[in-house]
């Protein structure tokens, strides 16, 4: 078997892609009947790291013969590094994603004038079913995948633009649609999108892709090439650490020691020796917020707190909390839940946590 998957790979080799057999076969019975002209709308959800690109990377190997799939990742435009994500620039990514997709065969029309934001949209929007027209004698249907849809949350008029794209999708037989982002259930773009008011109406088929259970993740370990062994106590450590998510657990399993028995002492120290790796995309992340942002994660690692508790914590007033909270909900870095505000991920937690023991300081951006 190859290496263990890195955390920054999505193409997963066929044996380093570990089961999801029911996803698979789930999407892949939705997405065939776009054959029969009933394209789905799917909307696939997770946490981080669960898994939701690495998995539509294999459902798009597995179709890619038949189907045109169009796989667009909004986070990977150079727009939205650049923070300028438009809907203007979506449906310039969308456009560039189809022109650029590998087909043989297959003619894609031009647009000509590429200024005309209105009429480029119409014509990227009716794109995909024009291609399915032109060649059904080849294809059985378009798809398309749109990877990290969570940040569209930036646009004005999110809802507007989603009617938009709703309008077109709703009338096109040959093309599915699947949507895939890192929100929550709760999220206020699930609302906007599928919800009763929201543009797609409750018609979009949800999937939410969970982390692995203990089952799955003993059995992961047990496939992978490094001949790890964990006794009852350090396995259920092992689980609790990485909490069954793909990302965590292959950092993690890396870093273990092999051919001796762990025990549940020996993940607990050797989590704590591997924090920093284990948390490195939050190590990065925490260094571009700012000092207040920085400040208002600090105060929530002992509990969830109320907005008024935050504003009291840092003595500032409730209003001036606004901006900050909205862009840390934004980067997925605390969550909204009963009235309160909590950090996501425990993984930042303990990797605070631990710089504060190791330094007696937090990791602040003015120190
Ligand atoms: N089925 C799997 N088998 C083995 N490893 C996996 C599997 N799925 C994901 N991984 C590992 O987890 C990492 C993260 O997966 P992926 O990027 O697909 O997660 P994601 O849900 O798209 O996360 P994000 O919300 O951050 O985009 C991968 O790079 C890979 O190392
Ligand atoms: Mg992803």
């Amino acid at each position: 078997m190859d290496e263990i998957a890195s955390i920054t790979d999505t193409n997963l080799t066929e044996t380093q892609f570990y089961n999801r057999a029911d996803e698979i076969n789930m999407l892949s019975s939705l997405l065939g009947t776009t054959e029969f002209n009933s394209s789905p709308t799917i909307l696939l959800t997770g946490i981080r790291g669960v898994g939701k690109t690495a998995l539509i990377k294999k459902i798009k190997h597995k179709f890619d013969k038949e189907y045109l799939v169009v796989d667009i990742d909004l986070s990977r435009s150079n727009v939205y590094q650049q923070k300028k994500l438009s809907r203007g620039s979506i449906i310039k990514i969308i456009y560039d994603a189809i022109i650029k997709v590998s087909y043989e065969h297959i003619p894609v029309p031009i647009f000509e004038s590429e200024e005309n934001y209105a009429r480029l949209a119409d014509f990227v929007m009716e794109l995909p079913q024009k291609i399915y027209e032109d060649n059904s004698d080849k294809l059985k249907g378009v798809f398309i995948f749109i990877d990290e849809i969570q940040l569209i949350k930036d646009l004005d008029n999110v809802d507007k633009f989603l009617w938009y794209m709703r309008s077109f999708i709703q009338n096109q037989k040959n093309v599915a649609y699947l949507f895939c982002g890192s929100m929550s259930l709760k999220d206020s773009l699930i609302n906007d999108l599928n919800g009763k008011e929201g543009a797609f109406g409750g018609r979009m088929l949800t999937i939410e892709i969970h982390p692995f259970s203990k089952q799955t993740t003993r059995e992961y370990i047990e496939s992978i090439p490094r001949n790890i062994l964990l006794d009852d106590g350090g396995f259920e450590r092992f689980y609790k650490c990485t909490r069954g998510i793909p990302y965590y657990i292959n950092i993690f399993a890396k870093i273990l020691p092999e051919n001796i028995t762990l025990t549940e002492n020996n993940i607990i120290e050797l989590f704590k020796d591997s924090i920093d790796y284990l948390a490195v995309h939050f190590i990065f992340m925490w260094s571009k917020l700012t000092f207040q942002e920085q400040k208002i994660i600090i105060s929530l690692l002992g509990k969830p707190k109320r907005r008024i508790e935050i504003a009291n914590t840092l003595e500032v007033t409730s209003g001036s909390l606004n901006r900050p909270l909205n862009r840390l909900l934004d980067f997925d870095l605390i969550e909204y839940v009963n009235d309160k505000y909590q950090i996501t991920d425990p993984i930042l937690t303990y990797w605070l946590q631990n710089s504060h023991e190791k330094n007696g300081i937090y990791p602040f951006r003015s120190i």
